[in-house]
C-alpha cells in the first residue's frame, strides 16, 4: 500500500537574486513496509526530498501525498501533529539531549504526546532493549559511543509508534563497521517493528542493506531499483 507519493516534485530555494533548483521533477512511491535508500553525493537534493517526505517542507511543484493527503494541505499544526503521531527522525548528528538520560532522551517524544506513564517505561524499556543498549539505559550520551548514540536516536525515533522513520545520512559520523551495525538495527526494526524506513547516504558499503536504492543526481531520479535480498544474515552485531 502507498505510504508517501511524490509526483513531478520540484523544490527552489530562492538565493539572494537567483533561484536554486534544488529537486527537478521526481516521481516515486514508497510502499508500506519498505526500507529504502536515497543516494547520491552531496548536493543532489536527499535533504531537500527526505524533508518534504516528513513533512517538515512542502514543494514548489507537483505533489507530496502522506497516507494520500496532500501535505501541501496541511497546516503547520497539522503538519506537526503528523510528524509527532506518524514519523520518526534520525539525524546525522544524532540529536540527543546531553543532559538527559538514555531512558530520559527516549521517552522524551512520548512526554511530548502525553503518553501514560507506564505506558512510557514499557515502550522506553522495550526499544532501549530491541537497540541492545539495556545495559546503557542510565548513562547520558557523552559517556556512549557513536554508534550507541546513534542507536538511542533510533529507539526515540520509533517511541511514538511512526509508521514511517527518516533518517538523513545516519552513518555519516560513524566509521563503516560502526555504520554497518546502525543499519543493521534499522533493517531488524523495519521487520520486527513494522515500520517503513527511507535513509539517505552517499556510502556505497551501506547500501548492501536497502531493499530498494534511489539515486539521484542533480535534483533528479538516475536509478530507482529493488534488491533481490539483502544481505544482513550472519552480519555481527
Ligand atoms: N535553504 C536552502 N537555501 C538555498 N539552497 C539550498 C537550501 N537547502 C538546500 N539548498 C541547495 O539545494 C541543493 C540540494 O541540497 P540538499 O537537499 O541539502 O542536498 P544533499 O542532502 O543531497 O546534500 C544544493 O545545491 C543546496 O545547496
Ligand atoms: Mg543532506
Amino acid at each position: 500500500m502507498a505510504m508517501v507519493e511524490l509526483d513531478a516534485v520540484h523544490r527552489e530555494y530562492p538565493l539572494g537574486t537567483t533561484v536554486v533548483h534544488a529537486v527537478r521533477g521526481v516521481t516515486f512511491v514508497i510502499d508500506t513496509g519498505e526500507f529504502v535508500s536515497i543516494v547520491g553525493p552531496s548536493g543532489c537534493g536527499k535533504t531537500t526530498i527526505l524533508n518534504m517526505i516528513g513533512c517538515i517542507d512542502k514543494p514548489t511543484e507537483g505533489s507530496v501525498r502522506f497516507d494520500g493527503t496532500d501535505t501541501r494541505t496541511l497546516s503547520d499544526s497539522a503538519a506537526a501533529d503528523l510528524r509527532l503521531k506518524h514519523i520518526g527522525f534520525v539525524f546525522q548528528s544524532f540529536n540527543l539531549v546531553p543532559v538527559l538520560t538514555v531512558r530520559e532522551n527516549v521517552e522524551l517524544p512520548m512526554m511530548l504526546a502525553h503518553s501514560r506513564p507506564a505506558d512510557r517505561r514499557r515502550v522506553r524499556d522495550h526499544l532501549i532493549d530491541a537497540v541492545g543498549l539495556s545495559e546503557f539505559a542510565s548513562h547520558k550520551p557523552g559517556e556512549l559511543s557513536g554508534g550507541q548514540r546513534q542507536r538511542v536516536a533510533i529507539a526515540r525515533a520509533l517511541v511514538n509508534g511512526p509508521r514511517l522513520v527518516i533518517a538523513d545520512e545516519p552513518t555519516a559520523n560513524l566509521d563503516s563497521e560502526t555504520g554497518n551495525s546502525v543499519l543493521d538495527v534499522m533493517r531488524r526494526l523495519n521487520r520486527e517493528e513494522d515500520v517503513t524506513f527511507v535513509f539517505s547516504t552517499h556510502d556505497p558499503e551501506i547500501l548492501q542493506y536497502a531493499s530498494r536504492i534511489i539515486r539521484l543526481r542533480d535534483g533528479r531520479v538516475e536509478e530507482d531499483s529493488r534488491a533481490p535480498a539483502p544481505q544482513t544474515d550472519g552480519v555481527e552485531r
